[in-house]
This record gives C-alpha cells, structure tokens and sequence, in this order.
C-alpha cells in the first residue's frame, strides 16, 4: 500500500504567500495545532482538544488546546486543557492521547513527554477532570506506566483506551523488530480493570509483511473501534527521512479482536489526499462513529503577525460496508451555510470565501468541477471521478491546456451507488467526499487565487445531475486570549 509523503514538522517560510485563515475548519486561535485527541461527547457536546503549541507557529512544547460544540457548527474555544510540568514527567511536553469516562469521571490519558531530542522519555499519564471538561487534574501517581527502558522500543505512545470483555484495553504506538531485525511500525497493548495499573499484553498487531501495510519506522495514534461484529484498527505510519520524521498517512485494518490479538480481514489507506494524519474517533450518543484528523500544513505562510499553521479536518462519519470503512461528511455540516445555495452557473464567490460544492454524476471518462484558477486563468484546480482506467476514483487533479493531470487518487468504496460529489473548499485545504472515500489536500492559493466553480469533463459519456455552491464558514463563538 503507497502512501504519499509530505513533511512532518515544516518550518518553511514562503515569502508573500496569500494568507488565507481557514474559515470552515478547526485551527487553533493562532499559533500551531496537530493532532486532534481526546474526543468526547460529554454533557450535549462535542470536545475537541488538539496538540498545540500557544507561543509558536512551529511545532514544539505541545499542550493540550480546547475546543467544544453542541452541532460542529458553532465552536467555543476554551483555556489550554493541559500544560506540560513544570516538573514531573510531562514537563517538556503533553503529547497525544484520548479521553473515557471511567466510573463517571471524564479521564484523559496522554503522552508525558520529559527530556530533549533522542534522550526524551515517553510515559503513560492520567488526569481527570469534572464539570464542563475545562479544568484538569493530574493523577499524584504519574507516570501511571513508565518509560519502557530495556525492555523494547523507546517509542510508546498516544495511549488509546477501549472496552472489551470487562477489561479496559490500552493501545500506545510503537515499532517492534521483524523477522528481518529492523524496527517497523506496531500497535502494543496493555490491560487493566481500572485503569490505575496495567499489565503488558504484547504487540496487538504490526505489519503482516506482505506488503498490505505500510509498515513505516513508527505507528502512532492507534484507535480501535467495535463496529458491529467487526473492530476497526486505524493507525498513523510515520516515516524517517534524514532528521526529520515524515508523517506519511493514516491506515486502517478491519478484523477481528482475539484476546489481546487483532487479525486483520481487510486493509486500506484512510484519505487518499496527503495531508490527513492522526485520525482520531469519537462514539457520538446517536451511535454514529466520528472522526476528525490533523490537515498538515507542509508549506505555512509564515508571514504576518498572526500566523495559523496546520487545521482539523471536517467531521467524518464512518461506517461498515463489506469490511471497509466508508465515510461521508457529518449531516451536521449542513449548518455551516453562511449564504444562499446558488445554482452552479449562477455561483458569485470572493478571493476568500469557503464553500462546499455538491454535484451528481455518472462518468466513465474523468468529469468533476473546476475550484481554483490560477490568476491568467490558464491552470485549475479540479476536483472529480476519474474512471479512465475502468476503476472509478475520487481524483484531485490539475487542468492545464494539456489536460487533467491526477494528483492524488483513491478508488471509490462504493462505486455502484450513484455518485454525489461533495467537496470543501476553505482557504487551501480542499475536502472531498465521493462513494464512501475521502482526500484531503492543501492547494497553493498563490497559484489558484481565484474560486471559479464550473463542470469539467475530459471526454466520453457523462451525465451531470445537480450542481450546487453554497458559502460555508463556523460560527466560533468565544476565543481564547494569548496566553
Ligand atoms: C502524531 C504525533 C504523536 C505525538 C504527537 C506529538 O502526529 O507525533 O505520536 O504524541 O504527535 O505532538
């Protein structure tokens, strides 16, 4: 399984760049974001904390950030949830992890991080907290599983907790030795009846080795979701390139859960984009399973006093079909319209609006709709369903006098329904759903300065049904001051 790369911890500065904060997404009030954690739906709303670093547009000491909602239009952000130290083993950093409700008590496990570079300690560490999920205490006991020195991989981290059989499950990211002796991407286990001790289970799944899986030098983020008779496995593969870690994509597996064991029925890439990164669920009270996930940001525009690097992607709703995972945006999103739905023709859109396009089609050819253009008008952005080779997929692509260029690609999970394309266009970041798969990708808007919403077709029978504009944005109704 290929997944495109795209680098982890930019610190580019694109000079003069078109600074357009995203308007329909999560991004921290200023300053860095990365992984979305600790989803909850707790008291009639939906909290989103995220990795986040207050004082810099760079990654770096990272807190936990605070975001909630009552129907993922309108969103409260709140004080910093947790802050690393200022001793104690999370005192150079509080990093990924999740939140459950444990005997009552909204409970957060993440990652305390403590020491510099390759000397740096990974430990398990526990805070609970009441009321409206805004204050948070750390458990005296932290480290509640410490760093694993000797005993393995020095990587073990994003403690994900689930149910099962009575017991809790622990699942942290790591990388295990293959048959080959080199370190590859794995998921490892602990148990616990109440969460205060754990004990080891060893490693819950790893790449199969037949070239299914990305294996990576890392997995990170694991979450495990029942889903009817089956578990969905969802892990983030990240890569090695020189210094830096390269985050490459998210995986998912579906199988069954043995013990402490998942055996994989069926695998696949998350996002056919490559930017998605860190998906993370959350068990919605409607029974729906949600997800949110990182959108790097691989070339931020640095420029400005105000700077807003990396975003969470839109919520996803994900079921089952014939062992694979489908998604398609939450209904809720319905509500971010700030304006009139207009006919396609008809669309009148600014420099900076955000806005969804809906669109049905039938192609065995490429058809889809132009977003983007460049300021000469000479080069789009496209977005559509490109069945040329006979698999139908949701494709990105880049319109030229010479044609349709595919960018990024992923074949449709359903591709005997009808197709209703669904696509977000919100500063760079482009959101696009069709037939139960999703890409989400950042276009340079210095290049595609101008929305320009028409129907494209590379040639061959197509049949275009309703084509639909419509502005969206969220309603943010309280931010935080700098801290
Ligand atoms: C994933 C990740 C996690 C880690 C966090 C640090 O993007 O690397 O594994 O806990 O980010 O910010």
């Amino acid at each position: 399984m290929d997944l495109s790369t795209s680098p982890r911890r930019p610190d580019a500065r694109r000079q003069g760049g078109t600074r357009l904060r995203p308007r329909a997404h999560l991004s921290a009030p200023r300053n860095w974001i990365n992984d979305p954690v600790g989803l909850v739906h707790w008291q009639g709303r939906y909290h989103v904390f995220y990795q986040h670093h207050p004082f810099a547009p760079v990654w770096g000491l990272m807190h936990w950030g605070h975001a909630s909602s009552a129907d993922l239009v309108a969103w409260t952000f709140h004080d910093i949830a947790l802050t690393p130290g200022p001793d104690g083993p999370d005192q150079d950093g509080c990093w990924s992890g999740s939140v459950v409700v444990v005997d009552g008590v909204p409970t957060a496990f993440y990652t305390g991080v403590s020491g510099q570079d390759d000397a740096h300690r990974q430990e398990v560490c526990r805070a609970t907290s009441g009321g409206d999920l805004t204050t948070w205490h750390k458990d005296p006991a932290n480290p509640i599983v410490p760093f694993a020195a000797g005993s393995g991989p020095d990587h073990r981290r994003d403690p994900f907790l689930v149910r099962s059989d009575d017991r809790w499950l622990m699942l942290l990211g790591t990388s295990a030795r293959g048959p080959n002796g080199v370190r590859h991407g794995a998921v490892v286990a602990y148990e616990s009846a109440d969460t205060a001790s754990w004990q080891e289970r060893g490693i819950l799944f790893r790449d199969p080795g037949d070239g299914s899986f990305p294996t990576g030098a890392v997995w990170e983020c694991p979450q495990l979701v029942r889903m009817g008779e089956r578990w969905l496995l969802i892990v983030s593969v990240q890569a090695r390139r020189g210094p830096d870690p390269v985050c490459l994509g998210a995986a998912w597996a579906v199988g069954d859960l043995d013990g402490a064991r998942f055996v994989p029925a069926r695998v696949g890439r998350f996002d056919g984009g490559d930017v998605l990164y860190a998906p993370a669920v959350l068990a919605a009270p409607d029974g729906r399973c949600l997800v949110w996930a990182w959108l790097q940001d691989p070339e931020p525009d640095l420029t400005g006093s105000d700077p807003v690097v990396g975003a969470i992607s839109l919520p996803r709703v994900i079921e089952l079909a014939d062992d694979q995972p489908v998604c398609r945006p939450a209904d809720e999103l319905e509500g971010l319209a700030v304006g009139d739905t207009m006919a396609m023709e008809d669309a009148r859109l600014g420099p900076g609006d955000a806005f969804r396009v809906t669109l049905d089609l039938a192609t065995r050819s490429f058809a889809g709709v132009r977003l983007l253009t460049s300021q000469d008008q000479q080069r789009a952005s496209v977005v559509g369903i490109d069945a040329r080779d006979g698999v139908p997929a949701l494709a990105m692509a880049e319109e030229t006098a010479d044609g349709l260029r595919t960018i990024h690609s992923i074949p449709l999970a359903l591709p005997d329904a009808p197709t209703r394309l669904d696509v977000f266009v919100d500063g760079s970041i482009i959101e696009a759903f069709a037939g139960g798969v999703a890409i989400a990708a950042r276009v340079d808007r210095g290049r595609f300065p101008a929305p320009t919403v028409a129907l494209v077709v590379d040639d061959g029978p197509v049949t275009f049904g309703d084509a639909r504009v419509t502005p969206i944005a969220l309603r943010v109704t309280d931010a935080v001051p700098v801290p």
